[in-house]
């Protein structure tokens, strides 16, 4: 069964957001089945945002990552990557359509409300880093 990792962003649980962003996210009918907060250590961003270490924005990503507690939660079922990346929009939520995570709870293309895993095979890393397969609980 596909399954996709969920970050909610440092931005949207300092406003009390997380409730609103998950309930989303489970309205897309993937299973949420696994969730905990945590403040993420700099090595741990540096891991994830791997991909994007030569870009211009990485200091920036993992900074903002790691400056307060997220919501790192595991969703699945079929088609679960691609149906949470609709719900939560375009990276920049300027772009981002009406009616999704980034356009309704975002503030900018940095502060941007949520992360979501953009394959099944990133997907598998990036659960790898934050959950022990014991913390998923998929029935
Ligand atoms: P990316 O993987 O391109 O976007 P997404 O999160 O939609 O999969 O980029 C990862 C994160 O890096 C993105 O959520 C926010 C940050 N970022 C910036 O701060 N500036 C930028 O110009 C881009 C492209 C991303």
């Amino acid at each position: 069964m596909e399954r996709t990792l969920v970050l909610v962003k440092p931005d949207a649980v300092a406003k009390g957001c997380s409730g609103a962003i998950l309930a989303r996210l489970e309205a897309t009918g993937a299973k949420l089945v696994a969730a905990k907060m945590l403040q993420i250590p700099r090595a741990l961003a540096e891991k994830h945002y791997e991909a994007h270490r030569a870009k211009p924005f990485f200091a920036g990503v993992v900074g903002f990552i790691t400056s307060g507690p997220v919501v790192a939660a595991v969703f699945e079922g079929e088609g679960a990557v691609a149906k949470v990346r609709k719900a939560m929009g375009a990276t920049n939520p300027a772009n981002a359509e009406p009616g999704t995570i980034r356009r309704d709870f975002a503030e900018s293309i940095e502060r941007n409300a949520v992360h979501g895993s953009d394959s099944p095979e990133s997907a598998a890393i990036e659960i790898s880093l934050y959950f022990k397969p014991e913390e998923i609980i998929s029935r």
